[in-house]
């Protein structure tokens, strides 16, 4: 729309008046679409690869496909193809700012894989880039999307770049960790509110004062409070009541055992005078120690006020990514075969919801029975070649590794599960 103002001859009022219809014409039927990408034909010239790793032949290559399932064979993404490979591509839009603007950030991504660590995250970019050199040092605005690693991080990824430092999202986002198509959007609002959607179903939402560290908290503890002297902060205390019972320190901590009976062929003569073994005495209950007792004077926790922070300076631009240009995906996998599809941004969450439900939302249940056939195929192959010759060939390897690794993952959920029920047992004895 800039683009179309800042052609705008002032010249002809007829052309002008013809001008300002098409321009309206053109905001109202792309409600505010700054950059939508579907990989149809004609993607290669929208989309630079990047020559970062080259050199070192470490760059990945890019699959334009619809991948091994899909919901429809004629849609197609782009897919890591590699493993062990870097991989940075990008696509420039007109700059934009989000001033008083919601931001839309949208894309689909579906790890064939069976990802055990890897990104599926995409960056959108500000300022001047050379997209041939874009890779894992270019800094960025927003970084958004999946990660996986192992056990410990499954999660959606929502870095914020303000004032030249990244931030992380300080709230848990669970990700999708199966092998299917997942869309994910990212919402920021001019209220400072954002939303991060999966599947179009909201997962996490909340205010950029708070769940980033942007800026230095509004409020914190009084630096000069002290704790006054007489602050109680003891619950419980002895009991000044409670008295040692008479001979409590006479009580041994062992007894002979009075079941042990002198062995029958035991000489006193050659083995010395026999004694009983002893053993841990019932009745000994350790040192003495009073009862415990409510602390009658107990004043709770001391907590400092809390005071205004003089390095807080509130910036009602907090949200503002005033020239918005590129938007990228920069990975390194393990394993290969992430696929990218529906880039999207824009200003309307409605037209994102819309664009989800008429891709993923239409074709989901025809990928999930393609995918659900492809496994059927994978497995009847396995057993087809079950390993009776351990002189298997390399994809027969592969496919016991995945059965290895699936063995591996239950006894870890199991170990996972004893340890849980070990630590209610432990509650339970504290009871
Ligand atoms: C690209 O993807 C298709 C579909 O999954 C696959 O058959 C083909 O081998 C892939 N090509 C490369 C170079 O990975
Ligand atoms: C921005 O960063 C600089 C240097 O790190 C710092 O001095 C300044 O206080 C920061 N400004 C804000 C608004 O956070
Ligand atoms: C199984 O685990 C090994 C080692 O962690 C890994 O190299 C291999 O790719 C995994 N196989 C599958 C199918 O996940």
């Amino acid at each position: 729309m800039a683009i179309l103002k800042r052609r705008v001859p002032m010249l002809n009022p007829i052309f002008l008046s013809l001008a300002i219809t098409l321009s309206l014409f053109v905001a109202i039927s792309s409600a505010g679409v700054i950059f939508e990408e579907n990989f149809e034909d004609g993607w290669e010239n929208r989309w630079v690869k990047s020559d970062w790793k080259k050199d070192e032949k470490m760059a990945g290559e890019w699959n334009y496909t619809s991948g091994k399932w899909s919901g429809n064979t004629n849609d197609k993404g782009i897919q890591t193809s590699e493993d062990h490979r870097f991989y940075a591509i990008s696509a420039e839009f007109p700059e934009f700012s989000n001033k008083d603007k919601t931001l839309v950030f949208q894309f689909s991504v579906k790890h064939e894989q069976k990802l055990d660590c890897g990104g599926g995250y995409m960056k959108l970019l500000s300022g001047e880039l050379d997209q041939k050199k874009f890779g894992g040092d270019s800094s960025y605005s927003i970084m958004f999307g999946p990660d996986i690693c192992g056990y410990s991080t499954k999660k959606v990824h929502a870095i914020l770049t303000y004032n030249g430092t990244n931030h992380l999202i300080k709230k848990e986002v669970p990700c999708e960790t199966d092998q299917l198509t997942h869309v994910y959007t990212f919402i920021l609002r001019p209220d400072a509110t954002y939303s991060i959607l999966v599947d179009n179903v909201e997962k996490q939402s909340g205010s950029l004062y708070s769940d980033w560290d942007l800026l230095p908290p509004k409020k914190i503890k009084d630096p000069e409070a002290k704790k006054p002297e007489d602050w109680d902060d003891k619950e419980y205390i002895p009991d000044p009541e409670d008295k040692k019972p008479e001979g409590y320190d006479d009580i041994p901590k062992e007894i002979p055992d009075p079941d042990a009976k002198k062995p029958e062929d035991w000489d006193d003569e050659e083995d010395g005078e026999w004694t009983a073994p002893t053993i841990p005495n019932p009745e000994y209950k350790g040192p003495w120690k009073p009862k415990k007792i409510k602390n009658p004077n107990y004043k709770g926790k001391w907590k400092a006020p809390m005071i205004d922070n003089p390095d807080f300076k509130d910036d009602p631009d907090l949200y503002v990514y005033p020239n918005l240009k590129y938007v990228g995906v920069e990975l390194w996998q393990v394993k290969s075969g992430t696929l990218f599809d529906n880039v999207l941004v824009c200003d309307d969450p409605e037209y994102a919801k819309q664009l989800a439900e008429e891709t993923w939302g239409k074709q989901k249940d025809a990928e999930k029975a393609a995918f659900d056939e492809a496994e059927k195929k994978r497995e009847e192959e396995e057993s087809k070649d079950d390993p009776v010759d351990s002189d298997a060939e390399d994809g027969e390897d592969d496919a016991d590794d995945a059965e290895d690794n699936e063995t591996d993952d239950d006894s870890k959920a199991d170990s996972i599960e004893h340890e849980a029920a070990s630590v209610d047992d432990d509650v339970h004895d504290e009871l």
